[in-house]
């Protein structure tokens, strides 16, 4: 298998991407009724993007990945940050089935998957969860916006275009985030047997230096196609060459959108 989000990109992304904004926190707080006794799992978790958190309130989250490296670091940031309740498991959605042997069933108030549910079968994992899940408890999917080469703003067709040409391959639409998707994801959780499919949708707006714009780009680059460490200061100005001349700040327009559904 490769290990698409080892090594450097593992670093760029506990860096640089973007976190959830406490607003989409608190609301899968409130849709799963969260509280001191409940287990979350947070499955793709990452360097902790949610994991972390989801960890205030609860009794503990699971933060489950398979690569090594995200896991490294967000253990890391849960020590900076004090959080002293989270739990890091080497795993992908297909040792879902193991982990219920592990925790029992009704076991979970909630599974979130975060910009992870494209690497996993979602049928057979949202199977596989129903039976962990405590009443009331469910199941959440997020999009946390759209890729920086994909937006609909001033910049992101020309990021796109030089990307693709600095890569030399053009650049995969999808990451779960488009409506056709996030569909197909909605009829999932209701064919696995889940009901009150929600839609918590948090919308913002931020600037982006081209220090976070660059440090977003190569959090998304497959470890292997990463340009070497020498490289990225040409990379860096390349990106910049391509973006609208006489800009500090790239505005980009977030939309935060997690499906919901109950057990
Ligand atoms: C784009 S990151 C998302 C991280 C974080 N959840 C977030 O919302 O920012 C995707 C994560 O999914 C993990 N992943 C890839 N394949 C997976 C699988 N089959 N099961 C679980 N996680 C997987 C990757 O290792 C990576 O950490």
């Amino acid at each position: 298998m490769t290990r698409v989000f080892s090594g450097d990109v593992a670093g760029y992304y506990a860096k640089y991407r973007r976190g959830y904004p406490p607003q989409a926190v608190d609301a899968l707080r409130d849709v799963f009724e969260l509280g001191p006794d409940d287990v979350v799992l947070d499955l793709g978790c990452g360097t902790g993007q949610l994991a972390l958190p989801l960890a205030a309130g609860v009794r503990s989250v699971i933060g489950m990945d398979p690569e090594p490296d995200m896991l490294r670091l967000a253990g890391e940031a849960a020590a900076e940050r004090g959080v002293d309740n989270a739990t890091w498991i080497l795993g992908g959605d297909r040792d879902v089935p193991a982990l219920r042997a592990l925790l029992g069933r009704n076991s979970l108030a909630m599974a979130v998957i975060g910009n992870a549910i494209h690497w996993m079968r979602h049928d057979e994992l949202f199977d596989a969860l129903v039976p962990l899940l405590r009443p009331g408890g469910g199941i959440a999917v997020a999009a946390n916006g759209t890729p920086l080469w994909l937006q609909e703003n001033s910049w992101s067709p020309a990021l796109r275009a030089g990307l693709e040409r600095y890569f030399g391959t053009g650049l995969a639409p999808s990451c779960g985030t488009l409506p056709q998707e996030r569909d197909r994801y909605r009829q999932a959780l209701r064919t696995a047997g889940l009901t009150e499919v929600r839609e918590i949708v948090v919308e913002y707006t931020n600037e982006l230096t081209l220090e976070q714009l660059v440090g977003g780009v190569l959090s998304a680059v497959p470890a292997d196609r990463l340009p070497a460490p020498a490289d990225r200061p040409a990379f860096t100005e390349h990106v910049r060459q391509c973006l609208p001349a006489g800009q500090d700040t790239f505005p980009e327009h977030v939309r935060v959108a997690v499906l919901t559904a109950r057990a």
